[in-house]
């Protein structure tokens, strides 16, 4: 696909402020926990992609909407220093995205969402389409309006460009879409809800937290690879980072994609917070125990 290139990724999706609450453990209904730390970290399901693709060694370009507010610099900030391209990166009246995250003791987060700017991004232009006509992979997840992302995919198909789509948070989707979609990435809960709307998707990808990853390919090939034992901290973005990195990878193969995109899944849970955590092609290599080749 690449010949020897670096893969060239469009990420069109959501960026986030987290707001990362610690504590022992999660409150139940109605309950007050004292919190042990309190941190703000750029997040979203599409720049922590975007970002653990640019650090994984593809070239990256994001399309997304930051807001008027304060949070709107360091979320520029954080991608422009990942070496992710911004130039499709609008700025909207009203507030930037943001998180509400709760992490444990054990490292297990609780997540709401507010869109914000990110809600805003209805309608993608020439120059977005444009973008999306000429890189390598589309990666798209739920975070942002579902007519853009399905608008998205439709010109990647039309154009030869692959639709690597992470269908989170679940939303409700139009059959159309899974018709244009190249790679599913889900986690096993996504795995089981979405059940045979996944049929038409020739390439589905599962992750399994700490136990690795699976396959599941066109002509019925399956893979599996195992998980690698960390001391977990954090799992907030691990998901995100697995995907940029299979992305990254993709023209390897999937054993080879879903091997290097577990070891970065696994780094990416041993420190706090999305953007913070997402390791570097070097940091991937050095956990492989090989020279992973540059892309
Ligand atoms: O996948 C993790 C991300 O989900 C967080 O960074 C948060 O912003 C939410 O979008």
């Amino acid at each position: 696909m690449t010949d020897g290139r670096a893969p060239v990724i469009a990420v069109l999706g959501s960026i986030n402020m987290d707001l990362v609450t610690t504590t022992d453990r999660r409150p139940q209904p109605g309950e007050t926990v004292l919190g042990s730390g309190f941190a703000m970290v750029p997040g979203g399901k599409g720049a922590n992609q975007a970002i653990a693709v640019g650090r994984s060694g593809g070239q990256v370009e994001f399309i997304g909407a930051v807001g008027g507010d304060v949070f709107a610099d360091g979320l520029r900030a954080v991608l422009r220093d990942s070496e992710v391209g911004t130039a499709r990166l609008r700025s909207v009246d009203g507030p930037s995205g943001i998180a509400a995250i709760v992490v444990d003791a054990d490292g297990e987060n609780s997540i709401i969402v507010v869109g914000g700017a990110n809600a805003a991004l209805t309608e993608l232009d020439d120059d977005d389409l444009a973008v999306i006509a000429s890189v390598d992979i589309l990666l798209c997840q739920l975070e942002i309006p579902v007519p853009t992302v399905a608008a998205a995919a439709r010109h990647a198909r039309a154009n030869g460009t692959i639709v690597v789509l992470n269908p989170s948070p679940a939303r409700e989707l139009p059959p159309e879409l899974w018709a244009d979609v190249d790679v599913a990435v889900v986690n096993s809960g996504e795995f089981t809800a979405l059940g045979a709307a996944l049929d038409p998707v020739p390439h589905v990808v599962v992750t399994l937290g700490g136990d690795g990853a699976r396959y599941r390919g066109p002509d019925g090939q399956e893979l599996s690879v195992p998980g690698t034992a960390v001391e977990v901290v954090d799992t907030t973005g691990a998901g995100d980072t697995f995907t940029g990195a299979l992305a990254v990878s993709w023209d390897r193969g999937p054993a080879e994609a879903l091997r290097f995109a577990c070891a970065a899944g696994a780094l990416a849970t041993t420190r706090l917070g999305a953007s913070a955590s997402i390791p570097h092609r070097a940091e991937i290599n050095a956990a492989l125990g090989d020279a992973h080749p540059a892309p």
